[in-house]
């Protein structure tokens, strides 16, 4: 098994060097080989290459069976020109390796329940939700697009566009998933208001005729915005476009306290799939060994699932990281009360000795 390795910038570098050891371990438990190599890719490939995202990157994730990120960005590179930040590295490596849907899984560990910003009430309903977020089109891609001066003022714009096929290949996605779950999918949209919209649902519900098992409900985004938080457990698996879901995935992970521990999969029609956790590059806190690592290591567990069809594997990392919270392990974003205090690397040995 063939990994391209991306640390990016931050706090990337030590959350995928330590995410690294546990998939050694795992490779030495259950006699798996995994090679990895390293790529720049963000700000750190600014500063090399000048670029943040150097063709040799791109050919080396071509080149392997998966791909591991850390995380992109930070303020040295706020001011840089607009067209090579470094967050622009990440939306290239996604439309090159095709990757249309990002799988963003917002739960509840149950040992990290007082860390939910919602009321015990309302947690006790249960909070265990997936958005399934289209990754390569919508306003993201859309054009034409525009950054510039119109009648002798500034003026900008963007196109927020979507093919019938673009639809109808995430809203699958979301039916399959859905039907490992409780079977229940809610389309957001703003049908209200965009025309684009009104041929996502369109589209949605067609293809929702292929899935007579599977609940299919629809929501106005800013409504599902705040049903999110009144009542997350009315949702299951949440199917959006690209901005909607890009905003929504951050709410979703953020109400459950722990957006520190939350992994992501970005998947196309073939390998190779890319997996990141869902916080960004923590540039307060880079290389002081304070970030948590296991939002990585669940992404590491996520490619073993999706890429390499590795479920023992997998489920073996899932449950190495429960023991270590179980065992009141706690890095600095997500400590309680009463627990141990430790840092990247403590957090890490700790999980690989419950491994
Ligand atoms: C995310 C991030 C990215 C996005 C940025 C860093 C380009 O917010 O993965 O959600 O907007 O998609
Ligand atoms: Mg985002």
């Amino acid at each position: 098994m063939k990994i391209c390795v991306l640390p990016g910038d931050g706090i990337g570098q030590e959350i995928v060097g330590q995410a690294l050891r546990v998939l050694d371990k795992v490779g030495d438990k259950f006699g798996n080989t995994f090679e990895t190599t390293e790529a720049l890719i963000g700000g750190c490939a600014i500063d090399a290459e000048g670029v943040p995202l150097p063709a040799d990157t791109v050919a080396k994730c071509k080149d392997s069976d998966a791909v591991l990120l850390g995380a992109v960005g930070g303020p040295k590179w706020d001011t840089i020109d607009p067209a090579i930040r470094p967050e622009k590295g990440l939306l290239g490596i996604r439309k090159e390796l095709g990757l249309f849907v990002n799988l963003r899984p917002a739960n509840l560990f149950k040992q990290l329940s007082d860390a939910c910003y919602l009321r015990p009430d309302i947690v006790a309903r249960g909070l265990d939700v997936i958005v399934v977020r289209e990754l390569t089109g919508g306003i993201y891609f859309g054009e034409p697009r525009f950054d510039g001066v119109k009648d002798g003022e500034r003026f900008g714009y963007n196109t927020m566009a979507y093919h019938e096929y673009e639809i109808r290949r995430i809203a699958k996605i979301a039916f399959e998933v859905a039907r490992k779950r409780t079977g229940r999918v809610c389309s957001v949209d703003k049908a209200n208001v965009l025309d684009v919209s009104r041929v996502w649902r369109e589209i949605v519900i067609d293809e929702h005729k292929n899935y007579p098992d599977i609940a299919l409900s629809h929501m106005y985004v800013d409504n599902a915005a705040m049903q999110l938080v009144r009542d997350p457990s009315q949702f299951d698996v949440i199917v959006t476009g690209n901005l909607f879901g890009d905003i929504l995935s951050d709410e979703a992970a953020a109400i459950t306290g722990s957006i520190g521990m939350l992994p992501s999969a970005s998947l196309g029609e073939s390998n190779p799939g890319l997996y990141e956790p869902i916080h960004g590059s923590a540039p307060d806190i880079a290389g002081q060994d304070k970030a948590n690592p296991l939002a990585t290591i669940l992404s590491l567990s996520m490619m073993l699932r999706h890429s390499f069809d590795m479920d023992e594997q997998a489920e073996c990392i899932d449950l190495a990281v429960e023991k270590t919270l179980e065992q009141g392990y706690r890095t600095g974003d997500i400590m309680q009360d009463g627990c141990k205090a430790v840092g990247c690397i403590g957090m890490t040995e700790s999980v690989l000795a419950n491994l």
